[in-house]
C-alpha cells in the first residue's frame, strides 16, 4: 500500500450488510485509527444516496468505506470531502484507462461517468459533535467487472469500457492512494487546489442540459458550483439558481 494512514488497516468481510453502516458501528464501539477501510464483496444492503438502493454484483466491484477524522474542518466546508472523494475516484478510474480515449467526467456532487455513463458512486455520512466533523465515513462504490446493469441505469464498468479484467483488490489501493493525496490537500486547506482539479473534471460545464426541477422539466446552463459547494444552474433569461441535490434531478 502505497500510502502512510489511509487504507493501512483494512477489515475485509466476505458479506456486509453496508461497509458504510458496518463502519458506523464499529465507530461506536472501537477506536479505530484514521484511514481505516471497510471492504467486501458483497453487500445485502448497499446504501445509495438519498435512501436509495446500491445494487452490485457479488465480487465484480469496489464496494468499500474510508474512516476520517476531518475535525480542523469547518461545517461550511463539508462539501470538500464530497469534491475529495469524487476526484480520488476520477483518478483511480483515470489510471486504469487510457484517458484520452474515454471521457471521464464529475457529474456533481460526486457521481464518476464514463462516457456519460455512472461508473461510480459515493456516500459519505458525517458525524458531527458539537459543531465538528468528528467522524467522516466516505462509502465508494466503484463498478469494475460488471458487465450487465439494470437497463434504467446508465451505468457502466472499467471492464465494459476497455474489455479488460481488473483484480478489485488491484483497485483498492490505488483509490487510497488517491483519496489520502487528497485529503491530504484539505488538511494543508490547499482548497483552491481541491477546487481547480473538481472543476477541471466537472461534468457538462456550460452545457445547456435537462433538469427536473419540482416536477417540472427545464433546460438550464451548467455554470458550476457556488461557495457552499451548491449546483449553479442559469435560465433562459440569464438568472442563476443555486440548487442542492435534492433539488434538481438530471436528465441527460
Ligand atoms: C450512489 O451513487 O447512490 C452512492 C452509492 C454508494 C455505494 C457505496 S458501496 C460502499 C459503500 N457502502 C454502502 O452501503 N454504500 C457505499
Amino acid at each position: 500500500m502505497d500510502t502512510v494512514f489511509v487504507g493501512r488497516n483494512i477489515i475485509f468481510l466476505p458479506e456486509v450488510d453496508s461497509t458504510n453502516s458496518y463502519a458506523s458501528n464499529l465507530l461506536k464501539n472501537v477506536k479505530l485509527p484514521e484511514g481505516s477501510v471497510v471492504h467486501t464483496t458483497h453487500q445485502t444492503h448497499g446504501k445509495g444516496q438519498r435512501g436509495s438502493v446500491w445494487m452490485s454484483e457479488t465480487a465484480s466491484n469496489l464496494s468499500m468505506s474510508v474512516i476520517l477524522f476531518p475535525e480542523f474542518l469547518e461545517l461550511h466546508n463539508q462539501f470538500y470531502l464530497y469534491q475529495i472523494s469524487a476526484l480520488a475516484s476520477h483518478d483511480t478510474i483515470a489510471e486504469f484507462l487510457n484517458t484520452s480515449q474515454y471521457d471521464i467526467k464529475i457529474k456533481w456532487p460526486n457521481d464518476i461517468l464514463i462516457n456519460r455513463q455512472k461508473a461510480s458512486g459515493i456516500l459519505i455520512e458525517n458525524t458531527i459533535t458539537d459543531g465538528r466533523i468528528t467522524a467522516c465515513i466516505i462509502g465508494i462504490g466503484i463498478n469494475v467487472n460488471q458487465l450487465v446493469f439494470d437497463s434504467n441505469f446508465k451505468a457502466t464498468s472499467i471492464k465494459l469500457v476497455t474489455g479488460k479484467q481488473f483484480e478489485v483488490s488491484e483497485v483498492l489501493p490505488v483509490l487510497c492512494k488517491h483519496l489520502e493525496k487528497y485529503y491530504l490537500m484539505l488538511r494543508r486547506n490547499n482548497t483552491e487546489a481541491i477546487q481547480a482539479h473538481y472543476m477541471n473534471c466537472f461534468f457538462a460545464k456550460n452545457d445547456w442540459i435537462d433538469f427536473e426541477i419540482e416536477e417540472k422539466v427545464q433546460k438550464l446552463k451548467v455554470n458550476g458550483i457556488s461557495k457552499k459547494g451548491l449546483l449553479l444552474l442559469e435560465d433562459a433569461n440569464g438568472k442563476v439558481h443555486e440548487l442542492d441535490a435534492k433539488d434538481a434531478r438530471w436528465l441527460y
